[in-house]
């Protein structure tokens, strides 16, 4: 067993953590604050290659591994939870499903701008009434010949405005449940699809989240994607690799707070000595970087497992159930030991304490993880 990123990982580790520290780092608070899409960031990830990073060259993408995607995530998450989703959603949700799974046709026309980072895409399936029962799509889509009819809204969708690219699930086939859902690419700009008004979060708050609202839009034929009642299949095939992505941003996030946390406890002082000198706060460190090693473990080998082509289901729900956990408690535990500055937006915990949480809901909640888990050790 090798415990070894190569020459290659180690330059795209760096050049990730270069970015965040340069580019993200600025701004981040007055963008959580006003809720401001990190555009200039985004543009610039694009260029770099890390939007499109698991996509063949071919296809206008970098042809890298997942593990130095999950490399790319936790460093531009220790900073900017609000631009590493945009790069999360990008990646596994939309790259992934249209080069898996999408047509000659599609790969051309919607999968190379979205890889090479001139446009960006968002993933559709939660719904007012169905989330985590992602089966009980209420979106239709009618089968009329030589295109489909959408009818229907979406919720809490990242990138919902400021994408051009929408996967969108629809159910076609009520009858046949699960088995009558297709997905389909739908254009922004296409007749009757509009998008309604951006959330006001809690955390990630410079992400763009809106509701989308479908009302007799024709989605032509060849925007299928895959069989018919495909659509399902394709959903949680490609939400097992974004439950990687999602994974690593909440190590990044917990690793970020972490590294402050590290930073002021060496020179804060109180009674006399720097703070990390107190064992209670010493042992604190003690358990956050316990904690964030072991979930570091998780998210590597569930990526991992994903680049030898084995079967990562199961490490990639747990991987991002417990590094979703370890964001949380880290997080708590680096505003703690901040004191009062934890509390104030200036010494930037407590706006990870706040991203972090978005990571046990999206994605599939945790109680969700433990149910894809506990299915597959019982199976
Ligand atoms: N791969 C392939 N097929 C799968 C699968 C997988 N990982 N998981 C389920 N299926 C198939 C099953 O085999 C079954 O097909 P058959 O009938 O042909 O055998 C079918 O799907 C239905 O599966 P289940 O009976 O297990 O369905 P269920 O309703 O009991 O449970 C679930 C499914 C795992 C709970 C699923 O609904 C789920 O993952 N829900 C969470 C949805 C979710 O993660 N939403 C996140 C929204 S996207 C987002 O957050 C993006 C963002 O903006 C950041």
């Amino acid at each position: 067993m090798l415990f070894q990123l190569s020459e290659e990982q180690l330059m795209i580790q760096q050049a990730a953590r270069d970015f965040a520290q340069n580019e993200l780092r600025p701004g981040v608070i007055e963008r959580d604050e006003h809720q401001k899409f990190p555009a200039e960031q985004v543009k610039k990830l694009g260029e770099l290659g890390f939007l499109g990073m698991m996509v063949s060259e071919k296809f206008g993408g970098s042809g890298l591994d997942a593990v130095s995607y999950v490399l790319v995530m936790e460093e531009l998450s220790k900073v900017d939870a609000s631009a590493s989703v945009v790069v999360s959603v990008n990646n596994s949700l939309v790259c992934y499903g249209l080069e898996a799974y999408g047509s000659e046709f599609q790969k051309e026309k919607y999968l190379k701008p979205l890889a090479s980072g001139q446009q960006i895409g968002a993933f559709c399936l939660s719904e007012p009434e169905a989330g985590s029962d992602a089966t009980s799509q209420q979106t239709t889509a009618e089968d009329k010949g030589d295109y489909y009819l959408l009818n229907g809204t979406k919720n809490w969708i990242t990138n919902g405005s400021t994408a051009s690219t929408y996967l969108v699930i629809a159910q076609t086939h009520p009858d046949l449940k699960h088995k009558g859902i297709n997905a389909f690419i739908v254009e922004k700009g296409m007749e009757g699809f509009t998008i309604g008004p951006k959330e006001n979060k809690m955390g990630i708050r410079g992400s763009d989240t809106h509701s989308l609202m479908f009302n007799d839009v024709k989605v032509p034929k060849e925007n299928r994607i895959g069989e018919d009642g495909f659509g399902f299949k394709f959903a949680m095939k490609t939400l097992e690799g974004g439950r990687i992505g999602i994974a690593a941003q909440a190590l990044g996030i917990a690793a970020g707070a972490y590294e402050l946390a590290l930073a002021y406890s060496k020179q804060r002082k109180s009674f006399g000595k720097p703070i990390s000198e107190h064992q209670a706060i010493a042992f604190k460190l003690a358990d956050m970087a316990t904690q964030i090693e072991a979930a570091r473990m998780l998210v590597y080998k569930a990526a991992w497992l994903k680049d030898q082509g084995l079967p990562y289901t199961l490490a990639g729900s747990m991987a991002k159930l417990f590094a979703s956990k370890v964001a949380m408690d880290v997080t708590v535990e680096a505003v703690q030991v901040h004191g009062g500055y934890g509390f104030v937006k200036e010494y930037h915990v407590e706006r990870l304490m706040r991203d972090a949480k978005i990571t046990q809901i999206y994605e599939g909640t945790s109680e969700i993880q433990q149910m894809v888990i506990s299915r597959e050790i019982l199976r």
